[in-house]
């Protein structure tokens, strides 16, 4: 019989590797996330399931992940204020909380007026370098219903994601600044930016709107905790390691396309002001 003891056995040490190490939607907020900036403007829905972000005149607010990762994917479902939304600023990012060289990933959704485009900025920092900003006006309206959106981080790119279309993709050529060793918290925030945030700051908050809500749900984190288990950010097992993860399969390609040439707005790569020469990694393509 051993070979059904060690038939169990390796079953057994499976489960607690999947349950341990590296996967898991947690079951509520509070498992994973912590509130980090006005704990009386979140409020926890169905059981700590989802929450609901509250901006008002006296604050806006934050919350983020208790541990911190090395590669993986970060989702979650949000639906963005609706009607008239300008001035406001939702943020669901990640940071290595490193000053001087930072290493974030930003997805801004920018506010407007009613029946204006949202719009979706992107930036990346890496080693304390940002000034990446790409800008999408969203082909849908995100305060009608929950939306996902995603950031896959492994060791061959970075792509943000709005369900399934991928919106931007940043690619570790070897020869652009790539972060690739301090693990990111995972942040998200609601406040009041109405200095730049709608049409360059021409668009201000009508507070007689507020309070505005922006909820969230199906918070999921899978990627290398740490602390946790020294060689997993480098086990090429990791799922999102594996090869379909590598690159932008066809359809992505397409998908990402459409959304370049249909819905991009802006693009620091093209900005000949601000770049006279296009920095290294706009170069490298899809
Ligand atoms: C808001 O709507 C205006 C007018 O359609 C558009 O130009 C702009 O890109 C939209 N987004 C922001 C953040 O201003
Ligand atoms: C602000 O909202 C109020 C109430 O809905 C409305 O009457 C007013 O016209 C709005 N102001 C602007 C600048 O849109």
């Amino acid at each position: 019989m051993a070979w059904l003891r060690n038939a169990l056995v390796f079953v057994f040490f499976y489960i607690v590797a999947i349950s341990h190490s590296v996967f898991g939607r947690p079951a509520t907020f509070a498992e994973d996330f912590k509130i980090t900036w006005a704990e009386s403007h979140i409020r926890q829905l169905q059981g700590g399931r989802a929450i609901q972000l509250v901006l008002d005149q006296n604050s806006g607010c934050g919350f983020a992940s208790k541990r911190t990762y090395l590669f993986g994917r970060v989702s979650m479902k949000i639906k963005l204020i609706p009607g008239d939304s300008a001035g406001t600023v939702t943020a669901f990012y990640m940071n290595s909380n490193t000053d001087a060289v930072r290493d974030e990933l930003d997805f801004e959704f920018l506010g407007n007026r009613t029946g204006q485009p949202y719009t979706v900025q992107t930036n990346i920092f890496a080693h304390g370098k940002g000034d990446r900003e790409q800008r999408v006006n969203l082909w849908f309206d995100p305060a009608a219903d929950f939306h996902t959106y995603s950031i896959l981080w492994n060791h061959h790119h970075i792509v943000f994601y709005v369900d399934d279309m991928p919106i931007r993709v940043y690619k570790n050529s070897g020869r652009v600044p790539f972060p690739m060793s301090q693990p990111m918290g995972v942040y998200s925030t609601l406040w009041e930016a109405d200095d730049w945030a709608t049409r360059g700051g021409l668009e201000k908050i009508n507070w007689s709107k507020a309070p505005f809500f922006a909820y969230y749900k199906d918070f999921d984190i899978e990627g290398c905790a740490v602390p946790g288990p020294a060689n997993c950010a480098s086990n090429p097992r990791n799922w999102w390691e594996a090869t379909n993860y590598q690159a932008l399969n066809a359809v992505e390609a397409r998908k990402y396309r459409w959304v370049r040439i249909n819905h991009m707005i802006y693009d620091y790569c093209n900005d000949k002001s601000r770049y006279p020469v296009a920095p290294p990694e706009c170069r490298a393509g899809i």
